[in-house]
């Protein structure tokens, strides 16, 4: 048996297994069967900073009536939020009490980040291995062009780094001009890690109706592509570890995720389209692979065709179709 172990955020995982933050981690029960089932770490539900604030303000409306008083409206809008980030903590907590494998906290939030200085320090005791913040904007106001929407987007990286003292990665979209000039602006700001890439939520028509219907939630296995390229292209060129995301349904994918440089990957459709034994079957795979290729352990064949370290860097900078179909 191949040893399977990594080094994620200087966290040591058991295998390079993460199941990525989604309803398959947002309760006690589900995490301790994710431990069962064999995997490395799990990244929990995100706290959406979005939704607090919605149902904080739900809440203040609904009493609107009794709030004569301008300190009320503050302690009820205050108590709203202290139980939604009370539920969150309890599940860190008890997550961290009942399981051996490590424990990431999930933040997600937009705006300036000034939400962040509010509910982090609420966060340093609940015993949380880590943190991921996901932090998305949709460039969908024409009045601001890219360059303030990246300087924005850094502006938010650098105060959730500076509050945030334990181990964090941050989920990253690939849709900026410059994904590699971004990526490595957040390991100048000395990120431990980086998610490539978030699969965000997108929405659908429904032609029958002639209304708007949720879109595919779940990833396909071809969805892989864009995450290799980008991993193959920076994991040599930046100290943060790279966890891969989107699209990782099979053992062979993780292989190629590794051989281009990440440490460790997040998973997620695979699980809810197959189940939890898809787990043992991607680690037998590797093992598999790693037995008839000769390696004894991950770190022999981390990073090993990565942009850097190959004869022909080019490979994974074409995008073009140059050898036609029927040639
Ligand atoms: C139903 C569902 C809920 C999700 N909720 C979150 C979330 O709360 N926070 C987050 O960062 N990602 C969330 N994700 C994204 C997943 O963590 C993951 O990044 C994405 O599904 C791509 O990985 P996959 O191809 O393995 O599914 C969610 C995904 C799904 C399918």
């Amino acid at each position: 048996m191949a040893n399977l172990e990594t080094s994620y955020m200087g966290l040591k995982l058991k295998n390079p297994i993460i199941v990525g933050s989604s309803p398959l981690t947002s309760n006690l029960d589900q995490i301790k069967k994710l431990e069962d089932a064999g995997v490395g770490a799990v990244v929990l539900k995100s706290i959406f900073q979005e939704q607090i604030d919605k149902d904080a303000d739900m809440n203040v409306d609904m009493e609107q009536a009794f709030l004569n008083h301008s300190d009320a409206y503050g302690f009820l809008r205050g108590a709203s939020e202290d139980h939604y980030i009370d539920k969150y903590l309890t599940l860190v907590e008890d997550a961290k009490k009942s399981c051996n494998i490590p424990i990431i906290a999930s933040l997600n939030g937009a705006g300036d980040g000034s939400w962040i200085k509010e509910y982090v320090p609420r966060f340093a005791y609940c015993g949380a291995d880590a943190f991921e913040i996901n932090h998305y904007e949709i460039g969908s106001n024409a009045n601001i062009d890219g360059r303030k929407m990246d300087k924005d987007f850094i502006k938010f990286a650098k105060l959730a780094r500076k509050e945030i003292k334990l181990p964090l990665s941050i989920k990253l979209g690939s849709n900026f001009s410059s994904p590699a000039n971004i990526i490595r602006e957040l390991d100048f700001l000395k990120y431990d890690g980086m998610v490539l890439f978030n699969r965000f939520y997108n929405p659908d028509i429904d032609i029958n109706a002639i209304s708007i219907k949720r879109g595919l939630t779940t990833s396909s296995k071809d969805e892989y592509f864009n995450s290799l390229r980008w991993i193959g292209l920076m994991s040599e060129e930046i100290n943060a570890d790279l966890c891969a995301n989107t699209g990782i349904h099979s053992g062979e994918t993780i292989i190629k995720m590794i051989l281009a440089g990440a440490s460790s990957v997040e998973i997620c459709s695979a699980l809810i389209t197959t189940g939890l034994e898809t787990v043992n079957m991607m680690l037998e795979q590797v093992n598999n692979w790693m037995e008839l290729k000769g390696f004894s352990s991950i770190d022999q064949f981390k990073g090993k065709l990565a942009q850097e370290r190959m004869e022909d860097p080019t490979l994974w900078e074409r995008t073009q179709y140059i050898i036609s179909l029927h040639s």
